[in-house]
């Protein structure tokens, strides 16, 4: 039987749901019914970044018109809920998990409990198909930087993570301390189109030593970014003082496009060093790399390049599916349900869920 999914996300900033079928193709295993995406970014804006306390409530406020719009867009019943259980903030996934819980009761059908990773990662399938296995992805967002090796289907290992700040998150704080605003990732990407990436000097981070939290993992995979946001931090300061600005009152223009292109130069080759050099330890034969940062376009394209000169295909998704959606955690539990199976399930939302 081909099943069907609704999916459920409220980790974070955004209330969505979307129906996600089975096509009975081994290749390219599901197909995307219906996606509906309510973003609270206008809301957290004001205060430049996510209050946690408004996201919930604004979750409670959007869930029930989200969900009815997804399944409004089509007429079929469907066989399961999946749900983000976590990582996120705690409020927040609450909503969606207690809603999925409901739904599925009502309805009589299973709850399929699903990491916001794990989403992320089969967001890539969801639109291109599978991936060659094994396969090396990076999932990059405004709360995580992490490598994934994919030996089988639906088994994640992790390979490498940030030990600080997740390059969403830099972006964020670099894009905030240039008065660019928020979220600053499309805003960085957008101002770093006209500026000279050699402008100025950044410093590169390499960890060569095993974090002492995770001593398991090898330290080279790992991510830092906090350093080269200080960087950016204290070229901006001296700047302001060199040209005597008061506060308030802006670098000039092209100016802050050259520390932007320099930022994301330093930035974004680090990742994709890490997400190539990860691959070719791992005798990958695919690599992808999902989350809200995989939008950027030099990210995209300088991984891209790389993915032609290695002849490695490179996965992203388009960019609706990039950052956060429900699309992506049907497709999640789609996955679980045919490597698993249904597990009875009542758990709670779990903020600090280990993949
Ligand atoms: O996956 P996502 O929607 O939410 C999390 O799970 O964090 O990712 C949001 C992050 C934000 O930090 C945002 O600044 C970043 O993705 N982002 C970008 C771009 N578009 C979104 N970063 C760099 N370039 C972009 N074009
Ligand atoms: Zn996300």
């Amino acid at each position: 039987m081909l099943v069907l999914v609704l999916g459920i996300e409220t980790s974070c900033d955004e209330t969505a749901a979307a129906l996600v079928e089975e096509t009975g193709d081994a290749a390219v295993p599901w197909r995307l019914r219906s996606s509906v995406v309510a973003s609270q970014i206008e809301l957290h804006r004001a205060w430049g970044g996510v209050v946690p306390e408004l996201s919930a409530r604004q979750h409670v406020r959007d869930i029930c018109g989200v969900v009815a719009r997804a399944l409004q867009e089509s007429d079929s019943p469907f066989d399961a809920v999946a749900v983000t259980r976590g990582p996120g903030l705690v409020g927040s996934l609450l909503v969606g998990v207690s809603f999925a819980k409901a739904l599925a009761w009502a309805r009589d059908v299973p709850v399929i409990p699903v990491h916001h990773l794990a989403g992320h990662i089969e967001s890539l399938v969801l639109e291109n198909g599978e991936m060659p296995l094994p396969a090396v992805v990076l999932v990059v967002s405004g709360g995580h930087t992490s490598l994934y090796r994919i030996d089988r289907p639906g088994e994640y290992t992790l390979l490498g993570r940030t030990r600080d700040d997740a390059a969403g998150e830099a972006y964020d704080k670099v894009a905030k301390l240039l008065g660019l605003g928020y979220p600053g990732g499309p805003a960085i990407d957008a101002r770093a189109a006209a500026g000279n990436d050699r402008a100025v000097h950044f410093p590169r981070t390499r960890l060569t030593h095993a974090d002492r939290n995770a001593p398991h993992l090898p330290g080279r995979r790992d991510f830092s970014f906090s350093g080269l946001k200080t960087s950016v931090l204290r070229h901006v300061t001296k700047r302001r003082e060199a040209l005597g600005l008061a506060a308030g009152e802006a670098l000039p223009s092209l100016e802050i496009d050259d520390i932007c292109a320099s930022f994301q130069r330093v930035a974004v080759s680090t990742l994709v060093e890490r997400l190539f050099d990860a691959a070719r330890e791992c005798g990958a034969r695919s690599v992808g790399i999902a989350g809200g940062v995989s939008a950027n376009r030099r990210l995209r394209a300088d991984a891209q390049a790389r993915g032609v000169a290695r002849e490695l295909p490179v996965f992203v998704p388009s960019l609706a599916l990039s950052t956060d959606n429900a699309a992506m955690i049907a497709a999640a539990g789609l996955r679980q349900l045919r490597t698993r199976g249904i597990e009875a399930w009542d758990g709670n939302a779990e903020a600090s869920l280990a993949l």
